[in-house]
């Protein structure tokens, strides 16, 4: 079989903010399907604030994206063809070893088999996959959330978000949305969130964040850092709790000394504790994190906005979406192959 694979490579690293010529949509013929792999088609398309590390001419956590490579990203897809015996065409995975692309020949360690019982394929890019786990994970294991507490979020409308919002109210907890606009913070009302903060309309977040946390902050879920954790940092409880779980705030000033104020203070006081957090450090926890929000999602008490834009064309916008707070929940692109599935 010979297949036209149209896909993005990156073409230069980012000087400050990622513009859409950072990368260069290509196009090659896939023709072989080695030993023990399979070729798979996307039907969706994952586009995350991760990324942003990975495009950085410093290196983070994880190895980075080289110019003229294929850009990193995770997808669902179905399999076309498969030189492999437990892998099967017709069958959907999810990998996040996928990349922008249309098709890809991919080694079968990494892949997850995709259940269409437990919810629509493209939620194992969201409350099922990584952002709906992220949430699980962090807020159980590090937060330990008790009834009665606040747990403040930011980045709330979001893929992360909009799960840690709902599960801290199921334990009993005042869950307190941090967002960019008044329309986003009505969804986090939706969502059962208690009270909002409009970063963006505000003149002092320090006193809005107090205001909506007037027994201050237990559990601060950190998706953000900068003005945000800065003003969090200023409401801690006693024994609070700090997850830092991302730094999308930073997107724009990634090579940059991480430098600001300090919060130490606060911490010694309120016996604080601060704790950085990465779900790939606990495959472990996947499946409990994922029979547990798939039986939440099927009985209604979770519920989730995704945010779609169709093509292989549209990833580098679909991406920037995120970094300029355009998204409306979690951000996916799908492709003609998506057609015919629930949404
Ligand atoms: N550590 C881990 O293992 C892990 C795993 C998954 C995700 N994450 C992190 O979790 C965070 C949320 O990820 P997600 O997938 O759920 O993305 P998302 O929230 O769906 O989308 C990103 C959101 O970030 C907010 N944002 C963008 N620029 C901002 C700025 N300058 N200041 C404050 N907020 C800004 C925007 O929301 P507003 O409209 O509210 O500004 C935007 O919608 C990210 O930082 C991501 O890196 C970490």
């Amino acid at each position: 079989m010979s297949i036209k694979n149209r896909y993005w490579v990156l073409a230069s690293y980012p000087e400050g903010m990622p513009v859409e010529n950072n990368w260069r949509l290509e196009s090659k013929e896939i023709s072989d399907v080695p030993n023990n792999h399979i070729l798979a088609r996307a039907l969706y398309l994952s586009v995350d604030p991760y990324m942003r590390g990975r495009i950085s001419a410093k290196q983070g956590y994880a190895k980075g994206v080289e110019l003229g490579s294929v850009m990193c990203g995770g997808a669902v897809a179905e399999i076309i063809e498969s030189n492999h015996p437990d892998w099967h065409p017709g069958e959907l995975v999810e990998t996040i070893n996928f990349g922008w692309q249309e098709y890809a020949v991919l080694a079968t360690d990494g892949l997850t088999r995709v259940d269409p019982d437990i919810g629509p394929p493209h939620a194992w890019l969201s409350y099922l996959g990584m952002p709906g786990i992220t949430a699980w994970i962090a807020l159980n294991s590090v937060g330990k959330p008790k009834s009665g507490e606040t747990v403040l979020v930011s980045a709330a409308s979001g893929a992360v978000g909009q799960v840690v919002g709902q599960l801290a109210k199921s334990y009993g907890c005042r869950a307190v949305a941090v967002a960019s606009s008044q329309t986003k913070l009505d969804w986090c009302t939706n969502l059962g969130y208690d009270a909002g903060v409009n970063y963006r309309a505000s003149n002092d977040l320090n006193a809005d964040i107090r205001q909506a946390c007037p027994k201050g902050v237990d559990i601060y879920f950190d998706n953000t850092a900068g003005p945000i954790h800065d003003a969090a940092m200023q409401n801690l409880a006693l024994r609070a709790r700090v997850i830092v779980v991302g730094t999308i705030s930073l997107a724009g000033k990634f090579d940059e000394p991480d430098t600001g104020e300090r919060f130490l203070r606060q911490i010694l006081v309120n016996r604080a504790r601060i704790e950085g957090f990465l779900v790939f450090d606990h495959l472990e926890m996947y499946p409990e994190a994922r029979r547990t929000l798939a039986h939440s999602a099927a009985h209604g008490q979770l519920v989730f906005k995704t945010d779609f834009m169709d093509g292989i064309e549209s990833m580098p916008a679909a991406f920037l979406k995120l970094l300029h707070s355009e998204n409306m929940g979690k951000q996916l692109v799908r492709t003609a192959g998506s057609h015919g599935y629930p949404e």
